[in-house]
């Protein structure tokens, strides 16, 4: 080996090992040290964004430290290979999948199209709102159709809202930021009972950590229902928020309307996410690992709201939605003074929205919101 061929190995060696690294450990060890006492971390703990503290999978990792030695080529052959293995893994024709940089993008094509037909979106209150932005952003009417009680999307009340205008019904489920989900059985006939000329787009950005997990997905309504969309993302339970990859599935012709408006036609995406997300997909004991560490960080902060009365809806999800009025008015700003960061929407008039990260932060978080609490 020569000098320089020496120094380029090493070099190429010491990135990957650095790279393998950062997967094996959890990326906010800071945030484990103690909060008590008045120490306030310097590391911020995104309880905010819904990510996956456990991410990303060490194999992704590997895969992606491997593939740089390709990136002077476009990733064509690997958005195929990627699109084939999903459409095989659902059983549709590869033919009937979109690969995206990440599932905004979906949503924002989608949202847009319906705004340049001049048409309606008929979307639950509140969920996730950048179908509904974009649609608004380009002219769309938006028809907003209130939770019930418990804060799940109303299946029959969105059915009933459904007009002549409708061009796409939205359900995120489980639902953001409400965290819950709607019976199986139930969106099912919902999806079957709304009419052929409406589109209904689910966003399944959490199925992972649903019930039933991912068996619950409508994506096998797909081949039965011409008007049906499904969205996923490898964002969430696969832990690869920052690669940037989503997919839709849905039939030929909606995918290829889609295409037809996508600026980026598949190549916004590049090797990096489409071997991350493939190694991640074959990595099923990570996913597991991960969902199953989610509800240990869960349980902590249930045991402590149910102790302290605080109220908060079953979560289905990687966060859950909890009555801001048992804390203080601004508890998201005095999280923030201490380096915790969680959400507030405008929508969510009298909710938090608080991400599940990993168990010893979840039981460090109950400690700092406990000084927050009123009454
Ligand atoms: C319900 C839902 N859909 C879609 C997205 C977008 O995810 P991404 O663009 O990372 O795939 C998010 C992100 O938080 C989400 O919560």
């Amino acid at each position: 080996m020569s000098n320089i061929n020496r120094r380029q190995w090493l070099q190429k060696s010491a990135f990957t090992a650095s790279l393998l690294a950062l997967g094996c450990r959890t990326n906010f060890e800071a945030a484990a040290k103690p909060f008590q006492n008045g120490f306030i971390q310097t590391t911020p703990l995104p309880l905010h964004w819904n990510e996956n503290p456990f991410g990303p999978s060490p194999k992704a990792v590997q895969a992606v430290a491997e593939v740089m030695a390709k990136a002077n080529r476009y990733p064509d052959d690997m958005v195929a290979d990627l699109k084939s293995i999903l459409a095989k893994k659902y059983a549709v024709d590869d033919s009937q999948v979109l690969l995206t940089n990440g599932s905004t993008e979906i949503l924002g094509l989608v949202g847009q199209q319906i705004g340049f037909d001049k048409g309606e979106l008929v979307i639950p209150f509140p969920s996730f709102p950048t179908m509904a932005m974009f649609a608004a952003g380009s002219g769309a009417t938006i028809k907003k159709v209130p939770l019930d009680k418990n804060n799940g999307i109303d299946l029959d009340q969105t059915l009933a809202a459904i007009s002549d205008k409708t061009k796409v019904v939205f359900i995120c489920n489980p639902n953001n930021p409400t965290s819950t989900e709607v019976d199986n059985g139930a969106l099912k006939a919902f999806c079957r009972a709304v009419p052929k000329n409406v589109l209904v787009f689910v966003d399944e950005a959490y199925i992972e950590f649903s019930k039933l997990g991912a068996a619950g997905s409508m994506i096998p309504l797909v081949n039965e229902l011409s008007n049906l969309m499904v969205c996923r993302t490898f964002s969430k339970a696969y832990g690869l928020a920052g690669l940037r990859l989503g997919y839709a599935i849905a039939s030929k012709a909606h995918i290829d309307t889609l295409k037809g408006k996508y600026v980026g036609a598949e190549f916004a995406t590049g090797w990096p996410a489409l071997v991350a997300a493939k190694a991640t997909m074959e990595d099923t004991a990570f996913i597991a690992n991960c969902i199953q560490k989610n509800q240990e960080g869960r349980d902590i902060v249930y045991r402590a709201f149910d102790k302290w009365g605080v109220g908060y809806s079953a979560s289905s999800t990687n966060f859950l939605y909890v009555e801001s009025k048992h804390f203080v008015s601004d508890v998201r700003d005095k999280l923030k003074a201490k380096n915790i960061l969680i959400t507030k929407w405008p929508d969510m008039v009298d909710h938090i929205r608080i991400s599940i990260s990993e168990p010893a932060h979840m039981t460090q978080f109950v400690e700092v919101v406990e000084e927050f609490l009123v009454g």
